[in-house]
This record gives C-alpha cells, structure tokens and sequence, in this order.
C-alpha cells in the first residue's frame, strides 16, 4: 500500500490516443496504448487523490472508485473536456498522444475506391498542454510529456518552459523496451533546476515515480 500523501487533491490526467475522423468509418490515430496515463491514474488513486481521467480511445479499464473516467475520440473533445476540468484541479498530467493534425473535414459518406488518389486535408489541432499552461493558477501544477528523438535533453527543457509545466517526462525512443505499446519506460524527469534518469521500469512503477515527485511538489 502506497501512503496517502495526495490525500484531498484532485488530479486530471489525459491518457491515450486521438481519433481524427476521415470518414463514417476511417480515421487517423496513433500506437498510444494508454498504459502509461492508467498507471499514473491508478498510483494518484492509490495514493489518496480523487482523479478524473480524460481518455482516448484504448482497450483498457479502470476499477478504481476514485477514479472518474471520461471518455473522449478527438483531440477536439480531449481538449474541451481537459479546459473545462482543469480549473477545479490540484494538478494535471498530460500522457495523452493527441494528433497535432485532423482532417480539415470529415467526408458525409465512406470514401469510394474509384479514384487515381485521394488527398486529405489536415488543419492543426489545439494544443491542450499549451492551453493548460496558459490557465494555470498560482496554486496549481502542470505536468507534461515528451519523446524526442535527438537533443533529446535540450528539447524537453525547452517544451517545459514553453508549455509552462512545472515538469516533464522525458521518454526515450534509443532505449529498447521504452515507450509506446511496451508495458516498460525509461524515463527522466526535467524540471528547472535539471534533470534525473530512472533505471527501466515497469509503468507502474515509473508511474509511481512520477506521483511522488509530484507529491514533493504539491506539499
Ligand atoms: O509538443 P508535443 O506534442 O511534443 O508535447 C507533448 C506534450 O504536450 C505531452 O504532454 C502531450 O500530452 C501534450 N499535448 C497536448 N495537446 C496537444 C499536443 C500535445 O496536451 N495537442
């Protein structure tokens, strides 16, 4: 058993991917399994906090009763149910893997075979960590992911400061075993004052490692 040291705190996490429609029933998405997102969900529960999951579209389920799950599909949607949470939350986590990019329209009907090509549009998505970190009281925290793929140190620090997170989760694509799709991470955490690798983990426990910094940082 975990200590209760987010006893009374409300934390929102985004977890997962995005589906950006193509069609009736085509879409752009990504491999987020959204393991990592339920992990820190399931050790904020653990550790005393009520928790409002904000996920995208995967196969798993959460049983925990302090954790209220909100589905979503699009970025879209992640980020409207992220901006109208937030401001009622202690913290946010943001593990979800959000399209930067959606169709700029959705076509009415399944698109036909009949055709040379087909060229489909994309317009930019909002970005909901920019958005957070433009709403974030004195009183709050912010806390972001990253996975770089070289410099990979100077870009996460820069995306912290731009994005306003008080730190960020470094993921490591060099590292066999780590990220999407894997039930292991890698990771570092960045924050102001600089940065600190952890061994290979399991999400779970690389989630746990993440709760308890964020604990320090909440008391
Ligand atoms: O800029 P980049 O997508 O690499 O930043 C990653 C971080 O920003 C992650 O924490 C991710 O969840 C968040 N993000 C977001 N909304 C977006 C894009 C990224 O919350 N539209």
């Amino acid at each position: 058993a975990q200590s209760q040291r987010l006893a009374g705190k409300k934390i929102l996490i985004t977890a997962g991917p995005t589906y950006e429609k193509i069609d009736p029933v085509r879409f752009i998405g990504n491999y987020s399994s959204g393991k990592m997102g339920y992990a820190l969900a399931e050790s904020c529960a653990e550790s005393g906090a009520e928790v409002i999951l904000i996920s995208g579209p995967v196969s798993l389920s959460t049983r925990h009763p302090a954790i209220r799950r909100i589905d979503v599909e699009s970025a879209e949607e992640m980020y409207k149910a992220a901006t109208e949470f937030y401001p009622a939350c202690d913290a946010g986590i943001l593990c979800a893997a959000v399209a930067d990019f959606t169709p700029e329209t959705v076509a009415p009907n399944k698109i036909k075979r009949e055709k040379d090509d087909l060229l489909i549009k994309l317009k930019p998505t909002r970005d909901i960590a920019a958005a957070l970190g433009q709403m974030k009281q004195s009183h709050q925290r912010l806390i972001g992911f990253a996975l770089e793929t070289h410099d990979e140190l100077a870009h996460a620090q820069e995306k912290r400061k731009r994005k306003n997170f008080d730190f960020i989760v470094l993921n490591s694509l060099n590292d066999k075993g780590a990220g999407f799709r894997y039930d292991t991470n890698k990771i570092t955490i960045v924050d102001e004052s600089g940065h600190t690798p952890y061994p290979l983990k399991s999400k779970q426990e690389a989630a746990n490692d993440i709760i308890g910094k964020l604990a320090s940082i909440l008391e």
